[in-house]
């Protein structure tokens, strides 16, 4: 067996309601004076009101920034950091998708450790300690409550990460409550998301360890049983709360056997044409698969009867062609868009595009088969 270490978040709830304990998990982390981290969107679903009800009579002096933008641009980052400032917060809340909970990331470490940003993009670039923190997914999405990362947009088609173990939170809370009333387009998307992190870990070059493959597997069984569910029923409880714990497991699995080129490729067309993460992500996904398959149709057809039902008899080849094809049919089936002209892409980017994706080395470093910018050229123009 290879030599890996394992790292998580130490103290995971997963409960359905569980939001209405925030109060008792503050005062764990002795927070006098929190700084709660979100976005509009939250607040306009009246989402909010659910954390505050349970802060409300504590005593707790708490602040809200509730002004994050979609792929947190630096100018969220600093902006959410000067409140924090003022407010002398103690300790950071994220509520929210990945966009949320990475602004709360970022926030509780340059608070404490008074670091620069652009010093600390990259991997283990961190130095200091940061502040207690609460990580909240109201999305079934990133696992960024379980993950070293922190995503920010730092330019017109660039996205940079801070990954350091430092931002892995105190506590991640799970509580499906919070996101019944997530519309179907956001639940297709970061569910999509949340089985590439698992497909992608599962496949990882370098990292790939038993840890983080019994994870993907499990997440995968999660997610691939009940995306069309809570597509169907978003107020379906054990559902939504099995899709949260799907991609809480894909973000354990993908913390510790890093993504790779679906996430590459995806990351220019969130940051050029702002396409939603997932959505970005599910448009690659069976194009990158069958770009891989020629060094990874093992792994592909041991996913395939965790992930579908019915696997045609035949060879690996053939099993993990039909995988790409099912998912393909699943991202379909919830109602995403097939085609990256259908989000907005212009056919003259694709090579500014491939150019753009080839810059993310931290992650193509992990696939499975090495990518080229003529390879990913190609892979741009079939998912075109
Ligand atoms: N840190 C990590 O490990 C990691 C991993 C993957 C992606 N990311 C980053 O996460 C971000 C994407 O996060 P996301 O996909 O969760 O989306 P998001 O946080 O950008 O939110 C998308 C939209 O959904 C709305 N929303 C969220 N929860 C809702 C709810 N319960 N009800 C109604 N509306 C709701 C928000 O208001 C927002 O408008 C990107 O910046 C991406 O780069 C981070
Ligand atoms: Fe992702």
């Amino acid at each position: 067996m290879t030599s890996f270490t394992f790292n998580t978040t130490r103290s995971i709830i997963n409960e359905i309601g569980g939001i209405k304990r925030i109060g008792e998990v503050c005062s764990q982390l002795r927070f006098k004076r929190p700084l709660i981290v979100t976005d509009p969107g939250i607040v306009k679903v009246g989402l909010l009101d659910k954390l505050t009800a349970g802060l409300d009579g504590t005593g707790l002096d708490y602040a809200l920034f509730t002004e994050v933008v979609a792929d947190p641009p630096v100018e969220t980052i600093m902006s959410c950091l000067e409140m924090a400032r003022e407010h002398g917060a103690d300790g950071v809340i994220g509520y929210g998708g990945g966009s949320s909970m990475d602004a709360a990331k970022l926030v509780a470490l340059l608070l404490r450790s008074d670091e620069k940003l652009e010093d600390i993009y990259g991997v283990n670039n961190v130095k200091g300690e940061r502040l207690p923190l609460i990580l909240i997914p109201t999305t079934a999405g990133t696992g960024s409550e379980v993950t070293a990362v922190a995503i920010v947009t730092t330019g017109p088609s660039t996205k940079s990460g801070v990954v350091s173990p430092v931002l892995y939170p105190d506590v991640a809370l799970l509580d499906a409550e919070l996101t019944t009333g997530l519309p179907p387009i956001v639940t297709a998307a970061t569910g999509v998301d949340a089985m590439v992190h698992a497909i992608e870990a599962y496949t990882s070059s370098i990292q790939k360890n038993p840890y983080s493959d019994m994870l993907a597997v499990k997440a995968l069984e999660l997610l691939s049983k009940n995306l069309k569910p809570v597509i169907e029923d978003g107020t379906n409880l054990e559902a939504r709360q099995n899709m949260l714990f799907g991609a809480c497991l894909a973000g354990q699995a993908f913390a510790n056997a890093p993504v790779a080129a679906v996430h590459a490729l995806a990351y220019p067309l969130g940051a050029k044409y702002h396409v939603p993460h997932g959505t970005s992500n599910a448009l690659l996904l069976p194009h990158v698969l069958r770009f891989n398959s020629s060094h990874a149709k093992e792994m592909y057809a041991e996913l395939a009867p965790i992930c579908f039902d019915g696997v045609p008899d035949g060879d690996e080849a053939e099993i993990s062609a039909w995988f790409c094809d099912q998912l393909e049919q699943l991202s379909k089936d919830v109602g995403l868009p097939q085609k990256m002209r259908e989000a907005g892409v212009q056919a003259n980017d694709l090579q500014s595009l491939a150019e753009e994706a080839m810059l993310q080395e931290r992650l193509l470093k992990n696939n499975p088969r090495k990518v080229t910018v003529e390879d990913a050229f190609k892979i741009y123009e079939a998912a075109f």
